[in-house]
């Protein structure tokens, strides 16, 4: 009897959903939403807009749980971080079959750099540059995660960030908001492809909207205050480029801006989002991000649940704010029936987007869940692009690559952690099959070279800093012998090897949520273990964990080579080995200035001039906008990286050095591989805009390309500049360009380019 009436009300929810002859798809959604709305009551309409986790729900018991009552009773949009095909399938069942109105479900999770198959955290990912790799990730992503029951994830991150001391920093791509925009462009295509309704795409959701990236301090859910021209001009970027891809969903930021949380930001939500950017998905509040404006302190919950919905807020996520409150606020008039149903609406079409309307269980096939998911396919391509996100940041003497031969010493606490290598964010990861660097380096040396092990130090002196950054475990148990017997004993390891590899950092959980640190720095007991392995006199070669830009002033001084790999996903060991041994030439570069210090966060190199720079080359002078005690230099600069091989760059050739304002110019430079290995190279386009109504960055990249180059050949690399990409928000708010001088700055890193000059008319 259940069944029948399932499948009567289908049939009918599917006539509606059928086209008419000669609609077009948006209007046959708007009919087919129009006509379910008919239908709904309020407390189904208010259903809609609540997203519960999905905490205590396991396959077999999806029945009796709590969720599985309100899922019933229409009081459920979507849920989000459950996983397994069957458990999904289940649940969907729930509210296809045994609500009133059958109206399917999201699925939502935090897929962020993969699924089963994990690629590197977004940071690593995007030093790779390369926007066709980043997309393919997101491609593979949405691949395992729509076979597995998923049609929605809450990625791309796309906060800009230039506060190391920000765990989160881990989750984005930088601090670029050209780069940045770029990326987030990649990876809604990687996700959503062109047609969401089909079975292998997932709608993407855009976060944290909006500059969570600049929380005060660097400590997460800060405060945010910004400039508005500072905001449209760097921070808002990335997100607009989301939207302008056509990202289905945005997540709205704990933050307040302006004195408004995120959550409730009429200006943010409405008038910039919908209004200027023409955004036509859902907006979904971050976890509880409702019911901490309580604490915030802009009302009681109805209050905030109430000011959320009037400011263009769609759903809420675990509060419960919007399901409970709001037909009591509708009865006092604080808001409007046309508001939930603008809302519910909005839901609606996502689910119609996607197709759950035509097959709710769309997302729930076994067979694809059984033959798409972490496939050696995806884990091969993983293990490249985690080779590609890699960043050499020191080579002297050609310490790598290293031939694989002799006796290498693997030490340090992140040698033996596979687990580890996932890095924040990796719900779905198959963690227990992730290879540590030992066992990985062995394979891919084979019977050629002997690899031996010791941990060498515990992750950090403090045993309480260690719990708090290894609650989630993931490999990293603490050795309670005393700090000299564990570091004497990889130094007998260390004597009696050719080379030493030393695995050290952070562990994963020293970035990315609820991971701000104040000193940035390789943990002490881990420095202390460098330094004697720098002792022995062997080589070193510091294979760096990290998740944020560390100060490395000490290991760059004293460290012959120095590989940064931040967190690589499933195939990291396999992708550390192929770099160390030269199988990969690396090519990444950063997009995160790395400080000297602590103190000279943030830095970043799109900095202003101010009225008091220093003078070119000079590292203090009095009066002058500098520091004491450091110079303004960061110690690893934007765009900087280094290869197996080295390239050259010739002087930039302009085709005009006047620009009208409908014509467009070319800047040129040949790049050579002057080395002996083949190598890329990523080659990076600048401009500075030398006069303005307001003022301008120092720098602003606007172009770069990742060329492959044979050694002795040589490449010309054209970027084109228009008066469009001349063009930022003045004083006004007003996107325009002015006339006036412009420098062009062409190379292989933010500090170190070739320069010209051309005007614009
Ligand atoms: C994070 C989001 C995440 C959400 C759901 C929040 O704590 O800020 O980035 O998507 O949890 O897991």
């Amino acid at each position: 009897m259940k069944h029948l009436s399932f499948l009567i009300c289908f049939f009918i929810l599917l006539g509606a959903c059928s086209p008419k002859k000669g609609e077009s798809r948006d209007a046959e959604m708007d009919r087919f939403v129009n006509n379910l709305m008919k239908q709904m009551t309020l407390d189904e309409k208010t259903g809609q807009l609540n997203l519960p986790a999905a905490g205590d729900i396991t396959t077999g018991q999806t029945e009796s749980s709590d969720i599985a009552s309100k899922i019933k009773e229409g009081k459920v949009g979507g849920l989000f971080n459950i996983k397994g095909v069957e458990k999904i399938r289940e649940v969907q069942r729930l509210a296809v079959e045994e609500s009133r109105l059958k109206i399917p479900l999201l699925f939502g999770m935090d897929v962020i750099h993969g699924y089963e198959t994990v690629f590197p955290i977004p940071l690593g990912l995007s030093c790779s540059w390369d926007l066709q790799a980043i997309e393919q990730s997101a491609r593979i992503a949405a691949t395992e995660a729509s076979a597995d029951g998923i049609c929605w994830t809450f990625s791309p991150m796309v906060d800009l960030c230039r506060d190391a001391r920000w765990g989160r920093i881990a989750e984005g791509s930088g601090e670029d908001p050209f780069l940045g925009g770029e990326i987030a462009k990649a990876m809604v295509r990687g996700y959503q492809g062109d047609d969401l309704s089909l079975q292998n795409t997932i709608m993407a959701c855009v976060k944290h909207f909006a500059l969570y990236g600049a929380s005060e301090s660097g400590r997460d859910y800060n405060t945010v205050d910004m400039s508005h021209v500072r905001m449209f001009n760097e921070y808002m970027l990335p997100y607009q480029a989301a939207v302008d891809a056509g990202a289905g969903s945005i997540m709205a930021s704990f933050n307040e801006i302006d004195g408004v949380p995120a959550t409730a930001n009429k200006w943010l939500l409405t008038d910039v989002l919908r209004n200027r950017w023409g955004f036509n998905g859902f907006v979904v509040s971050d976890y509880t991000g409702i019911s901490e404006m309580i604490a915030h302190g802009i009302g009681d919950f109805k209050t905030v649940s109430a000011r959320a919905l009037d400011a263009g807020l769609d759903m809420d996520m675990v509060s419960e704010g919007l399901l409970t409150t709001l037909p009591e606020s509708l009865k006092e008039g604080k808001i409007t029936e046309d508001q939930i149903d603008a809302a519910c609406r909005r839901i609606l079409e996502a689910k119609y987007k996607l197709g759950l309307f035509s097959d709710p269980y769309r997302y729930c096939d076994k067979t694809r869940s059984e033959s798409e998911i972490y496939t050696t396919e995806h884990r091969a391509i993983a293990r490249h692009i985690a080779a590609e996100s890699f960043v050499l940041l020191k080579n002297d003497k050609q310490t790598l690559p290293l031939k694989k031969q002799g006796t290498i010493a693997v030490i340090g606490p992140l040698a033996d952690a596979g687990l580890n290598m996932a890095g924040t964010w990796s719900v779905a990861a198959k963690l227990d099959e992730i290879t540590g660097l030992v066992e990985g380096l062995k394979e891919v040396a084979g019977d050629k070279a002997r690899i031996f092990y010791a941990k060498g130090s515990n992750l950090t002196a403090d045993a309480e800093l260690e719990k708090n950054a290894t609650a989630l475990g993931r490999g990293l148990i603490r050795d309670n012998r005393p700090e000299r017997v564990i570091i004497d004993e990889a130094l007998q390891i260390a004597q009696r090897s050719d080379v030493i590899v030393a695995a050290l950092g952070e562990s994963s959980e020293m970035s990315g949520e609820s991971s701000s640190r104040t000193d940035i720095k390789i943990p002490d007991t881990q420095q202390n273990l460098l330094k004697a392995l720098v002792q022995t006199g062997k080589p070193v070669v510091l294979v760096l964990f990290t998740g944020r830009p560390l100060a490395l002033v000490w290991e760059h001084e004293n460290v012959p080579a120095i590989l940064n790999t931040w967190f690589g996903g499933s195939e990291t060991a396999y992708a550390i080995a192929d770099v160390l041994f030269g199988d990969t030439n690396p090519s990444g570069k950063l997009t995160t200035s790395f400080p000297q210090n602590t103190g000279q966060v943030p830095i970043f190199y799109n900095h202003k001039n101010t009225g008091r720079p220093l003078e070119e080359g000079k590292w203090f002078q009095k009066f002058r906008s500098n520091y004491l005690d450091v110079s303004n230099e960061p110690l690893y600069p934007f765009g900087y990286g280094m290869s197996y091989t080295t390239f050259s760059y010739g002087d930039i050739q302009l085709s005009s050095t006047t620009l009208d304002p409908s014509g467009e110019l070319t800047a040129s430079v040949v790049v050579t591989n002057t080395g002996t290995t083949t190598g890329k190279e990523i080659v990076q386009f600048y401009i500075r805009d030398l006069v303005g109504s307001i003022t301008r960055p120092v720098k602003e990249l606007k172009g770069f390309e990742k060329v492959g180059l044979e050694p002795g050949e040589s490449k010309t690399v054209t970027f084109k500049i228009t008066p469009e990409s001349l063009k930022f928000y003045n004083y006004d708010l007003k996107y325009d360009y002015e006339p006036g001088d412009f420098a062009v700055m062409i190379g292989a890193n933010s500090r170190d380019v070739q320069t010209a000059q051309f005007s614009l008319k």
